[in-house]
């Protein structure tokens, strides 16, 4: 019998059916953040779902002000981000995400020689911009199409292959294992081969690149170099592998989120339209009023005071961006999506030592993809038709489908 044909987006949904589908967390980080800025929660009751990562213990103390969230972050020598060794770590290696101070600073010197003005500006016109038009092309003459299957899915993963500088011929096996990998929760032996069998990808590309090197993320990775210190090869695997949720998940979901707060008020949509300088702060109010990634972690290494609740040592932190983006006394009506609102800077992409290193980067990609999809989609809107499209998600939000409708052309 002919295998089915594999679809990364069917199987993503699959593996993310269990991972606590929650329509709106905000009205109770609201009504938790009128009581404090901190709360020790139970972890099953927190997350909804009896599906708890391994090495979580069973309380967790969640930061949800915009102040408290501050704090954490600011302060790694207090709250370390070494947890997400024992979870994470398992299946990418030793990642950036898990060190601290110093290590941290040393390591992250290292990689950022990837992220340049100068590399952002070749990927927008030699990677991105195909990737997101060519994604377009599949579908501009339809009229009708779900954006997030046919676009926000799809391009980032590309993109993140792109400056790898994978081989069309590996995109697929990268974006399947990359799935796969952070399916972990789901499937960890699943989640533990991919690991593997990404490894083995890098490790042939990394010996072709450290023989002849090319413009590509590997390349510069197998020679940066910084105080004589160089990147061992189980450093940039590791690296590599983090690339995958931390650049592609997350970016999937922002430009779906942003497209759905426009699809949603047609009047921004249409401003945004026909002015395109509004683009900067539509994107950042996409970030803060959706944000893809809504906790990250952090351990206590000491008793420590917020807010007048006592964090013990040893507790594991939960910060929760989504909750300081909508923080009242920081955001007018926060729970609105306004283009137009006064610009103040949000939690999206973290604070602090660990600050998302591809925040430029996300920033780029989404201003492609909707500058794409407005100059090659007019009439853009919501398929009527469509059934109750919404945001759905605890720690990652997104929509699941954005079924629209356009005119094609003449
Ligand atoms: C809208 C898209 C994105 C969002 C919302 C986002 C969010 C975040 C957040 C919240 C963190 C902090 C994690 C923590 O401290 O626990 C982070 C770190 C990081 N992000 Fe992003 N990210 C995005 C896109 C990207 C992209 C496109 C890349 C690269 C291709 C990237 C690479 C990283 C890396 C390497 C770190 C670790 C930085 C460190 O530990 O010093 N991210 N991101």
């Amino acid at each position: 019998m002919a295998e089915a044909v594999y679809d990364p987006f069917d199987e993503f949904n699959r593996a993310q059916a269990g991972m606590g589908r929650v329509r709106n967390p905000y009205r109770r980080y609201a009504e938790l953040r009128e009581r404090a800025p901190v709360h020790k929660l139970a972890v099953k009751e927190l997350l909804g779902t009896t599906l708890v990562a391994p090495g979580m213990p069973e309380d967790i103390w969640v930061a949800v002000s915009h102040d408290a969230v501050a704090r954490v972050l600011l302060d790694g020598e207090t709250f370390s981000s070494r947890g997400y060794g024992r979870s994470m770590g398992l299946v990418m290696g030793r990642t950036i995400l898990e060190m601290d101070e110093p290590e941290h600073s040393r390591y992250r010197g290292l990689i950022q020689k990837a992220f340049t003005k100068r590399a952002l500006d070749r990927w927008e016109h030699e990677l991105v911009r195909p990737v997101v038009n060519a994604l377009v092309d599949r579908f501009a003459a339809r009229g009708h199409a779900d954006l997030v299957r046919e676009l926000t899915f799809p391009f980032p993963v590309a993109v993140i292959a792109g400056m790898i500088g994978l081989d069309e011929a590996d995109h697929q096996d990268f974006h399947r294992w990359a799935v796969e990998l952070i399916s972990i929760a789901i499937d960890p032996m699943r989640g533990m081969q991919a690991s593997q069998k990404l490894r083995d990808l890098f490790a042939r590309v990394l010996a072709e690149r450290r023989r002849a090197p090319r413009e590509d993320l590997m390349s510069v990775l197998a020679h940066a170099e910084l105080d004589g210190v160089r990147l061992d090869d189980e450093a940039i695997f590791a690296f590599l592998r983090l690339l995958a949720p931390a650049g592609a998940e997350t970016t999937y979901r922002s430009s779906s989120n942003l497209l759905f707060g426009l699809l949603t008020h047609p009047e921004q949509l249409a401003a945004l339209r026909s002015d395109r300088s509004l683009m900067p702060q539509a994107i950042e109010e996409g970030l803060r009023w959706e944000c893809p990634l809504t906790g990250i972690m952090r351990t206590a290494t000491r008793d420590v005071e917020i807010g007048g609740v006592t964090i013990p040592e040893g507790a594991v932190v939960s910060v929760n961006l989504g909750a300081a983006n909508r923080d009242e006394t920081r955001y007018e009506n926060p729970d609105a999506f306004d283009i137009h609102r006064p610009q103040r800077a949000h939690m999206a992409f973290a604070f602090g030592p660990h600050r998302c290193l591809g925040m430029h980067l996300a920033r780029m990609e989404t201003a492609v993809a909707l500058n794409a999809v407005l100059d090659r989609l007019p009439g853009l809107r919501l398929d009527p038709a469509a059934e109750d499209v919404h945001i759905t998600g605890l720690t990652f939000r997104s929509p699941l489908a954005l079924p629209v409708l356009f005119e094609p052309p003449a």
